[in-house]
């Protein structure tokens, strides 16, 4: 939280304030996005709930009927999601992982839902999800299998689009275990997206293609971002500060590759937020959720939203934040600059402002202050002459008025973040 505020005036500066403007960065990577997957869709980060890291591929519905794989699943989560203000704040779209289908194709080679966990089937499913104003997703494989070794949609891939087509699916993610060649994961992936053009349908298709191409070569995200509305470059996300600290730290790592990449249409997909579940201290659930916006990421829920505190729900409903993470110039935040382990992201956001993050990564003691010079942030120019700063996480507070030669003192708890926002005054 911010405790102390400083104004300074130009000729007042304190040397600390001095000294910090060694570090002003300008980031010269910054080239325009290049052509996206044209289907009219992920204008924006795609919002919703994924049931993967909360539920997994628990398919025993006698002994756990509450948290198996099944068309009640999704049901109570479609109720939840009109009736406790998620669809309300953006999130739309209800997705299934892996382990929805039978074991095997259908007699005329089709996919075919789990009969007894999915008894109404997929069409009745969409059907009831639509009802509620929401939007379906599902899930299969590019290989012979999908990763719980279901049956896969290589040589297939014209069929399964037209059928998820036919029950009215709204967004294919399209997993790549199973692939016997990188060759056969990147035709199966671009077969794929045009058989689903092809079927009329808007369809967002949600990729894994960089993550299953990195440890061949490195993928070419130019050609990615053509086929793909986002794209997973990491493994998945595990209810940990440790995983998520790592998926923002391959980020901040690969940050030259995949960050000019990312607009309107095609997103760097982080996976999905632990918030609400066991895992992430309060603190670590702030991080998630402010670095989530900074990076323009997908915000898929795993959580169960008939178990979820008053506090997750606020998080994850903060609309300041939310506008971060949807803002409509569609640019992917950065890691500015890391210093005695505080990391500072920024992001451009429309209008001239800037979201800026700053991370307290030090896991030892408490929390630290840190005090950051205002022309350094947002290519110099986020301030200049002045802006108005209002801090969003933790806590909502309306900062005031900086001026372009000022500092800002925070405190930042220990894997926690202060998330700010800030808006130019030209005049
Ligand atoms: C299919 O692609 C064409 C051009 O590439 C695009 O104009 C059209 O909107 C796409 N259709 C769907 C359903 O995505
Ligand atoms: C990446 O793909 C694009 C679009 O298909 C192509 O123009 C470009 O040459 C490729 N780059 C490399 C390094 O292969």
């Amino acid at each position: 939280m911010i405790t102390v505020t400083m104004r300074l005036a130009r000729r007042v500066q304190p040397l600390g304030c001095v000294l910090a403007l060694r570090f002003l960065v300008l980031v010269l990577w910054d080239v325009p996005a290049a052509w996206a997957l044209d289907n009219g869709l992920a204008t924006t980060p795609t919002m919703g709930w994924l049931h993967w890291e909360r539920f997994m591929c628990n398919t025993d519905c006698e002994e756990e009927p509450d948290s198996c794989i099944s068309e009640k699943l999704f049901m109570q989560m479609a109720d939840l999601m009109d009736s406790e203000g998620w669809k309300e704040v953006g999130y739309e779209y209800l997705c299934i992982d892996d382990c929805w289908m039978a074991p095997q194709r259908d007699s005329k080679g089709r996919l075919q839902a789990d009969p007894t966990r999915f008894p109404s089937g997929i069409h009745y499913l969409a059907n009831y999800v639509h009802s509620k104003g929401l939007k379906l997703g599902i899930y299969a494989d590019v290989g012979k299998k999908t990763c719980a070794g279901y049956p896969g949609s290589f040589g297939y891939y014209d069929i399964d689009a037209k059928l998820f087509a036919d029950w009215g699916v709204d967004l294919l993610k399209f997993d790549g275990c199973y692939c016997d060649s990188v060759e056969q994961l990147a035709n199966g992936y671009k077969h794929m997206s045009l058989a689903l053009n092809k079927t009329g349908r808007s369809i967002v298709y949600s990729c894994e293609w960089p993550l299953y191409m990195w440890p061949f070569r490195k993928p070419n995200y130019t050609e990615i971002r053509q086929y793909c509305n986002h794209w997973r470059n990491t493994g998945d996300v595990y209810d940990s500060w440790q995983s998520v600290k790592s998926i923002l730290n391959w980020v901040s790592f690969n940050q030259k590759t995949i960050v000019t990449v990312a607009g309107p249409g095609g997103w760097n997909d982080p996976d999905m937020l632990v918030i609400g579940n066991f895992g992430l201290s309060w603190d670590q659930q702030i991080t998630q959720m402010a670095l989530w916006a900074i990076m323009a990421a997908p915000l898929l829920m795993s959580n169960d939203l008939r178990h979820i505190s008053t506090q997750a729900k606020a998080l994850l409903q903060n609309k300041d934040v939310i506008a971060i993470n949807q803002d409509p110039l569609g640019k992917q935040g950065y890691l500015l600059r890391k210093e005695d382990n505080i990391e500072v992201w920024e992001r451009p956001l429309s209008n001239l402002a800037w979201a800026v993050a700053m991370v307290n990564m030090q896991e030892i003691g408490g929390p630290r202050s840190f005090t950051i010079n205002i022309a350094s942030l947002g290519q110099g120019v986020a301030c200049n002459p002045a802006c108005h700063i209002t801090e969003l996480l933790p806590v909502k507070t309306k900062l005031g008025f900086y001026e372009w030669t000022s500092c800002l003192k925070t405190r930042i708890n220990p894997s926690g973040t202060v998330l700010l926002r800030l808006e130019s005054q030209t005049t």
